[in-house]
């Protein structure tokens, strides 16, 4: 394990670095269970990870030393449970800025917050909320960027920077930009300026007014979507009816 510090304009930020652990944010959770004042900003990041997790219980799986796959301590003061989505729009939006510093390519945010290029996921956010009373006490939240991987085994065909640039970048020079992205746009969020991740958010979002296949209850369903609400639902034209549903009620087809 080695330690260093990233040129963070806000968090004040270690950065812990390890060649292997089973789940960067398995990790940090364990850490913050048992050191009771982990400082807001530490970040773990592993070159490998053996049990990487994604939402809905799906695995993370990434090439070793390709891509980057890292956790960071967030403790968003005042931020309450029922707004938890807006940091959730924050850190999408700050991964899509960061894709799009590397590369030239239309970058898309689908709902909730994966970030696509064209039809190709490109990176994946896992969020984990501690909530106390009303609010989120801390955050944990754990992205995975691809970055140098050329080939995928995923039926997804997920992407990475590589293929969409033509090019290789060293994993320090993203992770710099990513946390300086992050800590920018989350600053944004602390001072309560909330109207430029949401515009960005909307002005990015995949397939928006689109017709799409959901699966809702476990059917397919063609649906228009139509927005995303403020605690995190999406709006969807369901055979000629408005309808709402949370992230996992509708699931995406693909
Ligand atoms: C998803 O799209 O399903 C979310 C993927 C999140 C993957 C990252 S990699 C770093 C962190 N540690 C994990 O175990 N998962 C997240």
């Amino acid at each position: 394990m080695t330690n260093a510090f990233a040129p963070l304009q806000f968090l004040p930020a270690q950065i812990h670095v390890f060649d292997s652990l089973p789940s960067t944010n398995d990790y940090l959770k364990s850490i913050c269970s048992t050191t009771e004042n982990t400082p807001e900003g530490t970040v773990i990041w592993a070159l490998e990870q053996t049990a990487g997790r994604g939402q809905h219980q799906n695995q993370w799986r990434s090439e070793t030393g390709k891509n980057l796959t890292l956790s960071i301590l967030l403790k968003p003061a005042s931020l309450k449970a029922i707004e938890a989505f807006r940091l959730s729009k924050t850190i999408a939006v700050a991964v899509l800025d960061t894709v799009h510093h590397f590369i030239q390519k239309k970058v898309s945010i689908k709902w909730p917050n994966d970030i696509y290029v064209d039809q190709s996921k490109i990176a994946g956010i896992l969020i984990e909320n501690s909530i106390q009373g009303e609010f989120v006490k801390q955050s944990i939240i754990g992205i995975g960027l691809n970055i140098n991987q050329e080939s995928f085994l995923s039926e997804n065909l997920p992407t990475s920077i590589l293929n969409c640039s033509g090019q290789e970048f060293p994993l320090q020079e993203v992770a710099n930009h990513l946390l300086a992205r992050i800590s920018k746009r989350y600053l944004e969020l602390q001072l309560g300026n909330f109207k430029t991740v949401d515009s960005n958010y909307f002005q990015h979002l995949y397939k928006v007014h689109e017709t799409q296949v959901f699966f809702i209850d476990g059917e397919k369903e063609t649906c228009t979507i139509k927005g995303i609400h403020a605690d995190g639902t999406i709006e969807l034209i369901v055979n000629n009816q408005i309808k709402t549903y949370l992230h996992g009620e509708a699931l995406w087809k693909i």
